[in-house]
């Protein structure tokens, strides 16, 4: 996600901004800018790239100034441009803002202010605030904090928010929901910020505001905290002890862990504005425009690689299941080349983390020449696959730094879930209270990726074991041979032990040659309609003295017996299983790895997005 920096005090603003700018580029971003307060107007600098780019644009202009807010925008909503960089600010440059998160009700709230005269320069979701500050503060005579106060109690959403004012010239207003922000206390200055990497050179001395929470930061004045809701709460001083490495892996030892450990969030994230259990209500704003043609496709093609080739794997069976429409799956480089067949009324959903795979690019170019409807689900807005689409929708997972795939797969998974859902339900194929099961389930899978977190340290145990073997199979059916594949290419890609995924059916015609004592088997055994079947492949790989880690669903004591080591995850519906699976995997790849001695966030030979064929 994006990082916000602010500052009020004796120093030059400008240099503390950037600076901070730059301890937050790990969290990754497409665009940055700065604001600041210079005599009676706001004077704001910004363009798409990289923060020293900002730095480049910025010479030799004047940039003075004691108060002054700076952003990295990682878009949601709205191409990655100069016009949609933060700060965002009212016309006549008297007030502006930044924001990190989300607001999803920006088009409910674009629609009233336009009609109330507001004229909007970007796309995003973040310009409605200001107006609506600004709309606030003019017509109920109040003072800024007051207005921003007001305006908040409005949105719908995420934020993390840094306000400044020509009228409040040495003031910061902040306040977030969803999206971190942490106070910084100097010497008659204050700091504010996403993260305290950007302001532990200055200070120590921090409040980690809560949600819902804002303050108005101003020197000299001691910090009051307030709710959205006006009432004045505590906070308590912290005093940080990490260094800025330790900060930029949030006090993780690596990006991968960390990414492991967002997937409680980013599971949310995916869902955000998407899923509403209370009105039974699953919708994709990105392809509402298509649902009628995805409805009457003939067939779904899903092309991508690696990971994100997983999750269209699990994409088939829900896709097959729920919407009753026949799905392919193809690796993108075998599919661009092959000369495949391709109606016009098939649908090619492209699926991309970086949304840069040179493969997958070529694959959507070729489907889209053939005259198909062409979907994505990319995690970089403005990434060129998802500007090769028609229509798709991004997963908001947040930068994912380490080159193996973990939050993104999840992420992944999720959105083709709620895809699948929603079309099946549009559709008319799936029973109302199946659907209402579903979507109620649906909502407890962060919480139940959490409690596989929280065990983390068993998973630690069986990466002892493993680590100095030179071959592990991964086995699956169903839903489960997916996480199969992604359970080994996660070994594979980081520790460097050879992994493979397979049927668990298939071993019988071939790979059970190559079990004995020297080859662990995974065996990922969840309730489900194959379940008695898995079994009997565990009894196929006892008998020729493989051993067996399994993964089974909470109180399973059959498949227990049977195996050297067991991992338990809570119960849920199958179609939801490859989540959940998918996370004790991470975990044992990320530990094997690292017992091993290898660069976890960079393997040897592997790059983040290949976009090379
Ligand atoms: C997965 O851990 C790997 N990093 C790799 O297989 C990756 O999934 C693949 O290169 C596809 O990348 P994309 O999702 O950005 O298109
Ligand atoms: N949703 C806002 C935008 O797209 C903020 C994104 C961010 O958190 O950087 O501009």
């Amino acid at each position: 996600m994006c990082g916000i920096v602010g500052y009020t005090g004796n120093r030059e603003a400008f240099p503390i901004l950037i600076k901070g700018l730059h301890r937050m580029e790990y969290r990754g971003y497409d665009s940055a800018g700065v604001a600041l307060l210079q005599g009676d107007e706001v004077t704001v600098h910004k363009c798409r790239g990289k923060v020293s780019d900002l730095e480049d644009f910025c010479k030799g202009k004047d940039l003075s100034g004691h108060l002054g807010i700076a952003h990295t925008r990682w878009a949601t909503h709205g191409e990655p441009n100069d016009i949609n960089a933060h700060p965002h600010f009212t016309s006549d440059h008297k007030i502006a803002l930044i924001h990190n998160g989300i607001i999803e009700n920006h088009l409910v709230l674009r629609k009233a202010l336009e009609k109330a005269g507001y004229l909007f320069n970007s796309q995003t979701d973040t310009e409605v605030l200001i107006h609506l500050i600004e709309d606030i503060k003019k017509n109920e005579c109040l003072d800024l904090a007051e207005a921003v106060r007001l305006a908040l109690s409005q949105i719908i959403g995420t934020y993390a928010v840094i306000v400044i004012s020509v009228d409040n010239p040495n003031t910061l207003i902040v306040a977030r929901k969803g999206s971190p922000l942490i106070i910084g206390f100097g010497k008659d200055e204050y700091f504010a910020a996403s993260d305290a990497a950007a302001l532990v050179e200055y200070t120590r001395k921090v409040v980690y505001l809560n949600n819902e929470e804002m303050a108005v930061l101003t020197p000299g004045n001691d910090l009051i905290v307030k709710t959205i809701k006006n009432e004045i709460v505590p906070h308590s001083i912290q005093k940080l002890r990490m260094n800025i490495n330790e900060l930029e892996k949030g006090g993780f030892e690596h990006f991968m862990l960390k990414e492991i450990f967002e997937q409680p969030r980013t599971i949310r994230e995916s869902m955000r504005g998407r899923l509403s259990v209370e009105r039974e209500v699953v919708s994709l704003g990105g392809i509402v425009e298509y649902e009628e043609r995805l409805l009457q496709a003939r067939r779904f093609i899903i092309v991508a690689c690696g990971t994100s080739y997983h999750a269209g794997l699990v994409a088939e069976h829900l896709f097959e299941d729920l919407i009753r429409i026949p799905v392919e799956v193809e690796y993108a480089s075998e599919f661009r080349y092959r000369n495949p067949v391709i109606y016009d009324d098939d649908v090619v959903i492209a699926i991309s983390q970086s949304g840069e795979t040179a493969d997958t690019l070529a694959a959507i170019e070729l489907a889209r020449q053939k005259g198909a409807t062409i979907l994505g689900i990319c995690n970089v807005v403005g990434s060129s696959i998802a500007r090769a689409t028609h229509a798709g929708s991004y997963t908001h997972a947040g930068p994912e730094v380490g080159v193996a795939s973990t939050k993104a797969f999840t992420s992944q998974v999720t959105v083709l879930i709620l895809m699948a859902l929603c079309l099946a339900k549009r559709k008319g194929k799936i029973a109302k209270n199946k659907y209402i099961r579903l979507i109620e389930e649906l909502e407890t899978i962060p919480d139940k990726v959490q409690k596989l977190l929280d065990n983390a340290s068993a998973i630690e145990k069986i990466a002892q074991y493993i680590k100095d073997f030179n071959n592990v199979l991964y086995l699956g059916r169903n839903y489960n041979f997916p996480v199969a594949l992604e359970g080994a290419l996660k070994l594979k890609e980081i520790s460097y032990i050879h992994a493979e995924g397979y049927p668990a059916a298939e071993m019988k015609h071939g790979p059970i040659a190559l079990i004995d004592e020297n080859m662990p088997v995974i065996v990922i055994a969840t309730n489900n309609a194959t379940y008695e079947k898995v079994v009997s492949n565990i009894h196929e790989v006892k008998t020729r003295k493989g051993k067996i880690i399994s993964i089974v669903s909470e109180g399973n004591s059959e498949v227990r017996n049977l195996s050297d080591y067991v991992i338990e995850i809570p119960q849920t519906h199958e179609m939801f299983t490859p989540i959940l699976a998918s996370v004790p995997l991470q975990l044992l790849a990320y530990y094997v790895a690292v017992l091993r001695g290898k660069n976890v966030d960079q393997p040897r030979n592997l790059a983040k997005s290949v976009t090379v064929e």
